[in-house]
C-alpha cells in the first residue's frame, strides 16, 4: 500500500461558500465560531462531552463508565442498559410525536402508505411477538433480505427490541451472496418478500433465498416471508412462514427490556481487501448515541422537517440514516421503493414536490445521472421545500457538487458532504450546515468529538496538502467492534497499519484551512456507483468459472459511476476466448455477487503482468484499464512483453 501510487494532485478548489445567514440564523450551530467551541470542549473533555449526549436517550440502566478503552478495543456507556427500538419508537408515543408521521412510504408502481410513530411503534411490536413466537432470542442472528418497504423498517427495530441482530442484505445480491452472509452470521431466521419493484420487474427475492438455503451448510428454520410483488415461489411449509399470517396476527403489544450497551445491534457486510467479505459488528449503546447526534447535527433536523434519504436499507447509509438516526430524532422519514428513472426521469423529483421533502441525501453517482439526465427534469417540479442537501459514498466531483447546488437547492439550501464508513458506524467529516462554510468537493472538518487527521504512514501529521492517510486517533461511540468471528483480522485490518490509529483504506489531503479532501481508497477496494467492492471478490467470483485460469480486476475512473470494473482474464488451456465467453464470465460475477459487480469491460490476456515473486501488478492494469500507457515503474516486472501486448491490445481496439 502506498498513498502515492492512487493520490494524485488536484487543483485546489477555490470556491467557499458560507452557510445562508438565514440558515445559520435558525441552526442548533450558527457560527464557525460556536462549531470550533464544541469541538474544543469535545477534545478537552471527551467523556463528559459523549455522555451529555447519550442522556438525551432512554437508557433502563445508568452507565457505570462512559469509555473503557485500549485500542483496538473500546467499550462506551459500561453497565448500561438499553433499547435502541424504545428510543425511535416508544419515547415519542407520550407527546405531540405519537401521531405524527414517521414513514412515508411510495412503491414503485405508485402505492404509498403512510405510517404515524403509533402505527409502527404498533407494528414493531407484532413483529417481535412473531419472531418471538418463532423461537428468535435475544443474541439470535436474523437475516433481512427485503425491498424497500416499511417492513425492512419493522424488521429492524423488532430484531432490535429483541436484541436479536440484524444482517441486513441489499436485495440486488445474489443467492450466493445470501447464503455466504447467513453461513457467516449463523443466522437461523430469514425475513424476505415474494418480490420487489424494480424498474418494473419484479426481483424474485424468495426463489433467491430459496436457492441460498439449498446450500447444505445454510442451517434456517425459518422464512418469514412479506407479500409484496405477488410473485410466484416455492413454499416449504414449516419453515416458510407469510408475514400477514404470522406478523399481522400477533399482539400488538410488546414491554422491551433493555439490553446490555455493548450487546451486538447489528453485523453489515462489507468487501475488505481480500476475497471474503467482513461481517462489520456494531453494538447497541454506541451506535444509538452516534446515528442520533450525526443526523442532529449533520442535517439540523427540525420536528417540520421531511427527511429522504435516499439508501437502501442493506447499506450502513440506509441503517443509520432512514432507520435508526432519524426515528430517533422524531423524524418524518420518506421511504422510496424503487428506481430513480422508473417511469420517468424525474421519479425522485415528482417524490420531493408531492411530500414536501426539506432535507435530501443522496450519492454522487446519483447526482451526476441525474446531471446527464437534463435539467428539465427538476425543472419541471416545485423543490421549494427542500431547505437542505447531502451526499454521501464517494468523493464528490466539484462539477456535480455545483449542479447540485445551483438545479436542485436553487442555490439556496447549503450542501453537506459526509465522509464516513460501515465501519464509522455514523457521518465523521461533514460540514455542519448553519457553521461551516464549504468548498465544493471537500467534506470539511470533523464532527465535533471526532478525531480525524491526515497522517504520514509513521502517524505523524502531514503538513497542509501533503497526501497522506486518513485516521481516526480516538475511540468514537459508533465504531465497529469487531468483525464478526474474526478479531484478529480486526486488529490487523484497521488497526495494523499506523501506529495508534484507526485507519480503514482512505487516502486525503488537509488544506490550510484544515479542511480534508478525501482523495479515495489506496487499498484494492472500489467504489462503483457508492458500493465498495474488493478487487479479489470479483477476481475469486472469475476464477471459480472452470474455463478461468487466472484473473485480475481493477478499478478505472467511470464519470457516471466514480470507479467501473475492468477485468482482465487468462483462460484455461485450450478454451477459446470470444465474446461469448466473456458474456458468459460477466454473467457468472453477477450470479455469484449481484449485478453491482457486473464487469464493465472484460479483457483476454494470455498473461498478466506480475513480479518476480509471482504478485500481480495491478498498479499496472489500472494504467492500462484507463487507457494510458503504463508509465509508472516496471522495474520489478518480470516479463514486459506481457504488459506491451496488454496495451497494444487495448490501443488497437479503441
Ligand atoms: O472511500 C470512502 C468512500 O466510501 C468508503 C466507505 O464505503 P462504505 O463503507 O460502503 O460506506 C459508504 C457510506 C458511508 C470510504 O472509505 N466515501 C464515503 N463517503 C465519502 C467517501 N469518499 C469521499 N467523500 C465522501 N463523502
Amino acid at each position: 500500500m502506498s498513498a502515492g501510487d492512487k493520490i494524485t494532485s488536484v487543483l485546489v478548489e477555490s470556491r467557499v461558500f458560507p452557510p445562508p445567514p438565514a440558515f445559520a440564523a435558525q441552526a442548533r450551530v450558527g457560527s464557525l465560531a460556536a462549531y470550533e467551541a464544541l469541538c474544543a470542549r469535545a477534545a478537552a473533555e471527551p467523556e463528559r462531552f459523549w455522555a451529555e449526549i447519550a442522556s438525551e436517550l432512554a437508557w433502563s440502566q445508568p452507565w457505570r463508565e462512559v469509555l473503557d478503552w485500549e485500542l483496538p478495543d473500546a467499550r462506551w456507556f459500561v453497565g448500561a442498559r438499553t433499547n435502541v427500538s424504545v428510543n425511535c419508537l416508544d419515547r415519542h408515543l407520550d407527546g405531540p410525536r405519537r401521531n405524527k408521521a414517521a414513514l412515508l412510504f411510495e412503491g414503485e408502481p405508485g402505492d404509498t402508505r403512510v405510517l404515524t410513530y403509533h402505527q409502527l411503534h404498533r407494528e414493531v411490536c407484532k413483529a417481535a411477538n412473531a419472531l418471538d413466537a418463532l423461537g428468535i432470542r435475544a443474541g439470535d442472528f436474523v437475516a433481512i433480505y427485503l425491498p424497500m418497504i416499511p417492513e425492512a423498517v419493522i424488521a429492524m427495530l423488532a430484531c432490535a427490541r429483541l436484541g436479536a441482530p440484524h444482517t441486513v442484505v441489499f436485495g440486488g445480491f445474489s443467492a450466493e451472496a445470501l447464503a455466504d452472509r447467513i453461513k457467516d452470521s449463523r443466522a437461523r431466521l430469514v425475513i424476505t418478500a415474494d418480490g420487489g419493484w424494480r424498474r418494473g420487474q419484479i426481483v424474485p427475492l424468495k426463489d433467491n433465498v430459496d436457492k441460498a438455503l439449498d446450500d447444505p451448510e445454510v442451517d434456517v428454520d425459518h422464512v418469514v416471508v412479506v407479500r409484496r410483488a405477488g410473485g410466484e415461489s416455492s413454499w416449504k411449509p414449516g419453515r416458510d412462514h407469510w408475514w400477514h399470517e404470522t406478523v399481522d396476527r400477533a399482539s400488538p403489544r410488546h414491554q422491551a427490556v433493555g439490553h446490555d450497551a455493548e450487546h451486538p445491534l447489528f453485523s453489515l457486510y462489507t468487501s475488505g481487501t481480500t476475497g471474503k467479505p467482513k461481517g462489520i459488528l456494531h453494538t447497541t449503546g454506541g451506535y444509538q448515541v452516534g446515528a442520533y447526534y450525526t443526523t442532529r447535527m449533520v442535517f439540523d433536523l427540525r420536528d417540520d422537517d421531511v427527511f429522504w434519504c435516499t439508501a437502501d436499507v442493506g447499506w450502513v447509509t440506509g441503517h443509520s440514516y432512514v432507520v435508526y438516526g432519524p426515528l430517533m430524532n422524531g423524524a418524518t422519514v420518506v421511504m422510496y421503493e424503487g428506481a430513480p428513472n422508473q417511469p420517468g426521469p424525474d421519479r425522485f423529483w415528482d417524490i420531493c414536490a408531492r411530500w414536501g421533502v426539506t432535507v435530501f441525501y443522496t450519492a454522487p453517482t446519483a447526482i451526476r445521472a441525474f446531471m446527464r439526465w437534463g435539467d428539465e427534469h427538476p425543472a419541471r417540479h416545485d423543490l421549494s421545500a427542500l431547505r437542505l442537501l447531502g451526499s454521501v459514498g464517494e468523493p464528490i466531483n466539484p462539477e456535480a457538487w455545483m449542479w447540485y447546488r445551483r438545479v436542485i437547492g436553487g442555490d439556496r439550501c447549503p450542501i453537506v458532504d459526509t465522509w464516513w464508513q460501515t465501519e464509522t458506524g455514523s457521518i465523521m467529516i461533514s460540514p455542519l450546515p448553519g457553521a461551516t462554510p464549504t468548498k465544493p468537493g471537500s467534506a470539511t472538518r470533523p464532527l465535533p468529538g471526532i478525531a480525524a487527521d491526515v497522517v504520514r504512514r509513521d502517524g505523524t501529521p502531514c503538513g497542509p496538502n501533503e497526501g497522506g492517510f486518513l485516521v481516526i486517533r480516538r475511540p468514537w461511540p459508533s465504531m465497529l467492534r469487531t468483525i464478526w468471528g474474526d478479531h484478529e483480522r480486526f486488529t490487523r485490518t484497521y488497526f495494523g497499519d499506523i501506529p495508534g490509529c484507526y485507519f480503514a483504506g482512505d487516502g486525503a489531503r488537509k488544506d490550510a484551512d484544515g479542511y480534508i479532501w478525501v482523495m479515495g481508497r489506496v487499498d484494492d477496494v472500489i467504489n462503483v456507483a457508492g458500493h465498495r467492492l474488493s478487487t479479489m471478490e470479483v477476481e475469486s467470483a472469475l476464477v471459480s468459472h472452470p474455463k478461468v485460469a487466472e484473473a485480475a480486476v481493477v478499478g478505472r475512473p467511470d464519470e457516471l459511476k466514480g470507479q467501473a470494473i475492468v477485468a482482465f482474464v487468462t483462460p484455461k488451456g485450450g478454451i477459446q476466448p470470444d465474446d461469448a465467453l466473456a458474456a458468459e464470465l460477466r454473467q457468472h460475477v453477477v450470479e455469484q455477487i449481484g449485478a453491482l459487480a457486473r464487469p464493465e469491460e472484460l479483457r483476454f490476456a494470455d498473461a498478466l503482468p506480475k513480479t518476480r515473486s509471482g504478485k500481480i501488478m495491478r498498479r499496472l492494469l489500472r494504467e492500462v484499464a484507463s487507457g494510458s500507457t503504463a508509465r509508472g515503474d516496471t522495474t520489478t516486472l518480470e516479463d514486459n512483453a506481457v504488459l506491451e501486448r496488454l496495451a497494444a491490445s487495448y490501443q488497437q481496439e479503441d
